[in-house]
């Protein structure tokens, strides 16, 4: 008899798409588990910008994706037993990690780790390629969109809620720069696949997108 893997829910997007709070919403109701894989590149980000490399470190930097000591537990970042959850959201580790995500050598390294991710009952994985190259027979590849200018205007709303200060303008040019790198590179590039649903999250609340999410898979595990 063939055992099947547990399945997977994959939604990716570009930044500040709402990919995370949809997925968690979705994984909470399904009772499933659920990995922020850009969480793993920020987190490679963090210790090659803390131990002062550059993107040219590729070698060093790969070494440090390969031996990530990393636990993840409810809405907390551990590393090495320290608490990250907030550093790794820094505008720094932001860029520094959609740079870091762009070098091959460590989308290999982290991906055995993300596939480890999938146990019973099944998973709900948010990124850029879950859908493409970590979990291509995802039982559902989502695509969640959101016009640049309403997805800097959440990322305004997040930093106001921290109480840190923020630039309208510069959070916009910020996230058309990331954008145009993460779909420009050459390895995994933000796409949406062929197989895909994509919802525009624009002018929906992510409760609403999360629920959309729940009945297409309900419809998708139901299929033959
Ligand atoms: O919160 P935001 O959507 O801006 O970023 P994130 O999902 O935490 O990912 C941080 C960076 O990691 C992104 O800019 C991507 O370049 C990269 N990333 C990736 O390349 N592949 C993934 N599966 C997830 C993130």
């Amino acid at each position: 008899m063939v055992r099947s893997l547990p399945p997977v829910i994959a939604i990716d997007g570009p930044s500040a798409s709402g990919k995370g709070t949809v997925a968690k919403t979705v994984a909470r109701a399904l009772g499933f588990h659920y990995l922020d894989s850009g969480a793993l590149y920020r987190l490679v980000a963090l210790v090659a910008l803390e131990a002062g490399l550059n993107i040219e470190n590729e070698l060093t930097i790969y070494d440090i994706a390969l031996k990530l000591n990393a636990k993840f537990e409810d809405d907390a970042v551990h590393l090495e037993g320290r608490d990250v959850t907030d550093a790794i959201r820094s505008e720094a580790v932001s860029a520094t990690a959609s740079a870091v995500a762009a070098l091959p050598t460590v989308r290999r390294a982290l991906l055995e780790r993300q596939r480890a991710f999938r146990k019973p009952p099944g998973l709900v994985a948010d990124g850029r390629d879950m859908g493409s190259a970590v979990f291509p027979d995802a039982v559902l590849k989502v695509f969640l969109t959101a016009t640049p200018e309403e997805r800097a205007r959440r990322r305004y709303k997040q930093l106001m809620e921290k109480g840190l200060s923020a630039n309208m303008a510069a959070l916009l040019q910020d996230i058309q720069e990331r954008d145009a790198r993460d779909s420009a590179r050459a390895v995994a590039p933000l796409q949406k696949c062929a197989d895909a649903v994509e919802i525009d999250t624009t002018a929906m609340a992510a409760a609403a997108a999360a629920l959309q999410v729940v009945a297409r898979y309900r419809q998708a595990s139901r299929a033959p």
